[in-house]
């Protein structure tokens, strides 16, 4: 590439102007946005298996519509940030044929189970809380699409974890038995919560280009340990015990030390082996080929127009 062009464009990035589609781009700040928009949108999509499984199991007729609510706007957020791809000259089906068959990622979060009805409330809690931490930053990404589709997700996210501590709180200090439950989520869900932010900033391949282009904002390290801060007064308040010992607040950094999630465990979820990974992909394969009818049916019907337009 032009080395001309590519010292135009990270002078645009330092001085925060925005990318736009019609824009010269370099090919790699395309192919990185595809990955991370495409992963992003997908994430959003499959996060939707482990919460619809509740959807019908929800406590009472309020806590179902909410969960509704909340499931319906994750499948937003995947359309909004599927089409904010497909102005990097990707097509949604390209996208989603590259999930199905595995050659794209997402998040390594919703390869896991969610048990009881606490789970619900530490999803929205932990997960959405990891999410928005993560995003929040994202309004702020020089790419314009995906920067003005994140200002909208950041709002909603805001209320999906919202309603998740809602939920914990009315478990936490419910009876014992749900007491327990929301213990249980916690520990089940921290260290996957943790591992959401990705790889520790010495193993992130992507992480320093990404930061100099601006498509990330902060490294994977630094708001894994703002996320901790957050949270970890949040499961005092809810008298909950998080599952590290090690856990202690640090003066001298103004901030918690914490014990690591289990890196082996993590790349071996990115493999393939987490505990759902199989039956996610098996739901959005089906999903997928059901539509087929509908997707040929569409198709046919335009088709038809077109010719009798031109007839
Ligand atoms: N789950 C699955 N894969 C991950 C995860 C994770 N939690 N974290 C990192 N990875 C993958 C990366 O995709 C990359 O693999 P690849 O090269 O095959 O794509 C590899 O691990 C190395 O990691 P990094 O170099 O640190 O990757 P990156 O710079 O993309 O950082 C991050 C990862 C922080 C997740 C980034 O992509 C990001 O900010 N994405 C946007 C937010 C997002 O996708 N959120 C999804 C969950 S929130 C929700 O949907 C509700």
């Amino acid at each position: 590439e032009d080395p001309e062009k590519l010292a135009a464009f990270q002078a645009r990035i330092d001085a925060g102007e925005k990318i736009e589609p019609k824009d010269w781009m370099p090919a790699g700040y395309r192919k990185t946005l595809i990955r991370q928009m495409g992963q992003h949108a997908h994430s959003e999509i499959v996060g939707q298996l482990p919460e619809g499984n509740w959807i019908t199991r929800a406590p009472t007729l309020e806590r179902k519509a909410i969960l509704l609510a909340k499931v319906q706007d994750e499948a937003g957020h995947g359309l909004y940030l599927y089409c904010g791809a497909e102005t990097l000259g990707v097509t949604r089906d390209e996208m989603t044929e590259m999930l199905l068959d595995g050659r794209m990622k997402y998040s390594s979060i919703f390869n896991y189970p969610t048990l009881t009805w606490a789970d619900m409330g530490a999803v929205g809690w932990l997960v959405d809380g990891a999410a928005i931490m993560n995003q929040v930053p994202l309004q702020r990404t020089s790419y314009g699409p995906y920067a003005r589709a994140m200002v909208r997700i950041c709002k909603e996210e805001s209320f999906h974890q919202r309603q998740g501590y809602d939920i914990m709180m009315k478990m936490a200090k419910g009876t014992p038995a749900q007491k327990k439950m929301a213990q249980d989520a916690l520990n089940r869900l921290w260290f996957p919560s943790l591992m959401m932010f990705g790889p520790s900033d010495a193993e992130s391949t992507h992480s320093e280009q990404s930061m100099a282009w601006k498509i990330k904002m902060n490294t994977n390290d630094e708001l894994r340990q703002k996320f901790v801060d957050q949270t970890v007064p949040q499961a005092e308040y809810l008298g909950l015990t998080v599952p590290d010992e090690t856990l202690a607040w640090n003066e001298d950094k103004g901030g918690y030390d914490f014990a690591e999630p289990d890196w082996n465990e993590f790349f071996d979820v990115l493999r393939g082996n987490g505990p759902c990974n199989t039956e996610r992909l098996a739901a959005r394969n089906k999903a997928w080929d059901d539509g087929k009818w509908v997707r040929d049916g569409m198709l046919a019907h335009a088709e038809k127009r077109r010719i009798g337009k031109v007839a």
